[in-house]
């Protein structure tokens, strides 16, 4: 095989996006997914690659290094793709130390593996960290966010963020490792887990539940489709400089309220509900503590330097991502309920 790719946290989100990715585009590389299955951890998102030859899946918790190392010397790692986090705010205010330690100490941990494992040769290996804009802090203004940017990060998930990209760049300075950091805007498309906005929506407008927005639904983000961060991901892998950062996002910004909007009157459409149904599910609550304003990602760089733009516009990716939620109800129905827990027993304990 001409690579063996370690990419960690496949069994969420953007993730299963990239594992499927590369498995599907590279035959000729091995790929390892390893998580350790949280409950943002997944494998009936990884269904339709779970029989291909050149994956594997490694049911690991980053923060334990005995178990690390085993999986670098059985596989040979000859390059990382890390997504694996703690990935939700609202988790992080409850709960910052799980934070610390999945996001801070587990990458720490995995960048040692890699380093030791590599024997601090670093020429033929990459170390690909994946990253978000939130470690850039609120935006106020009419301004982007550029990788020259200064950090800021504001909540205690974008904290451990921020943290772990700085210790990536240390590897890099310190040890000569050669890394490469992507730090990438929302996230949204098929498999989120529906603690998140938009498919928290979704989910909620079909069973007629209310719709929690945060304050008054001004806060902006700046949407992409989750297939083209996978692209960009694979781009950045391939073409990326070493020792550089990339910046990913949609040129597609939007406040909560008007995308909480947009979803009730495209289901009111598919649901065949009279117009204007699903908005009076619409609920303002307390508002997130501390919650930032505004992101929005100055994605120049990543096209002017590896030709990578959004593939998709948002009205676009939108339908897919409400048509997939509609037409893959017993996913939804095992994540609500916790069963996907059990599916990887069945697959990979009775075997
Ligand atoms: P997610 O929460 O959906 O998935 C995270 C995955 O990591 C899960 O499969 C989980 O089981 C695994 N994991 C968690 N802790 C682990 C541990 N200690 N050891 C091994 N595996 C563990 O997250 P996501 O939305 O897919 O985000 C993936 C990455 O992309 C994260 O690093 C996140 O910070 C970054 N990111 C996300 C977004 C977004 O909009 N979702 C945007 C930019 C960057
Ligand atoms: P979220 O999907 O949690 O992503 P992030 O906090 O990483 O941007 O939230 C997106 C925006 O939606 C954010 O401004 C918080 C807001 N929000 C709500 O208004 N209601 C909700 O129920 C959730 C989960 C988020």
């Amino acid at each position: 095989m001409k690579k063996s790719i370690l990419i960690t946290g496949g069994a969420g989100f953007i993730g299963c996006h990239v594992v499927k990715l590369f498995v599907s585009k590279y035959p000729e590389y091995k790929i390892v997914n390893l998580d350790a299955l949280t409950y943002a951890g997944n494998l009936e998102n990884l269904k339709e690659v779970e029989e291909v030859p050149n994956y594997f899946f490694e049911k690991v918790n980053i923060q334990e290094s005995e178990a690390l190392k085993a999986v670098f010397e059985k596989h040979k790692i000859s390059d990382v793709i890390h997504l694996a986090a703690e990935s939700h705010v609202d988790r992080s205010i409850t709960d910052p130390l799980a934070f610390v330690k999945t996001n801070v100490f587990g990458t720490v941990n995995l960048l040692n593996s890699a380093k030791e494992y590599w024997k601090n040769n670093f020429n033929q290996h990459l170390f690909y960290h994946i990253s978000t804009d939130e470690v850039y802090g609120s935006l106020h203004d009419g301004s982007f966010f550029l990788e020259t940017t200064p950090y800021d990060p504001q909540s205690p998930y974008s904290a451990s963020k921020a943290s772990s990209d700085h210790f990536v760049r240390a590897y890099a300075n310190t040890y000569k490792m050669r890394t490469v950091v992507s730090n990438c805007s929302n996230n949204y498309g098929p498999n989120h887990f529906p603690e998140k906005l938009i498919p928290l929506c979704i989910n909620n407008i079909k069973n007629n539940k209310p719709l929690p927005v945060y304050g008054k639904g001004e806060n902006i983000r700046d949407w992409l489709f989750v297939k083209d961060h996978a692209r960009a991901i694979d781009t950045v892998f391939h073409q990326g400089k070493a020792g550089e950062t990339y910046n990913i996002g949609g040129f597609n910004e939007w406040k909560n309220i008007d995308i909480v909007k947009l979803l009730c009157q495209k289901m009111d459409e598919k649901l065949g509900r009279e117009a204007g149904a699903s908005e009076k599910l619409i609920t303002f609550v307390t508002d997130r503590a501390g919650h930032d304003l505004r992101y929005a990602i100055d994605a120049t760089k990543i096209k002017e330097e590896l030709g990578w733009e959004p593939s998709l516009q948002f009205e676009e990716g939108i339908e897919i991502t409400i048509d997939w939620y509609l037409n893959n109800q017993d996913w939804l129905d095992h994540v609500t309920s916790g069963a996907y827990q059990d599916y990887y027993s069945e697959l990979y304990e009775n075997r």
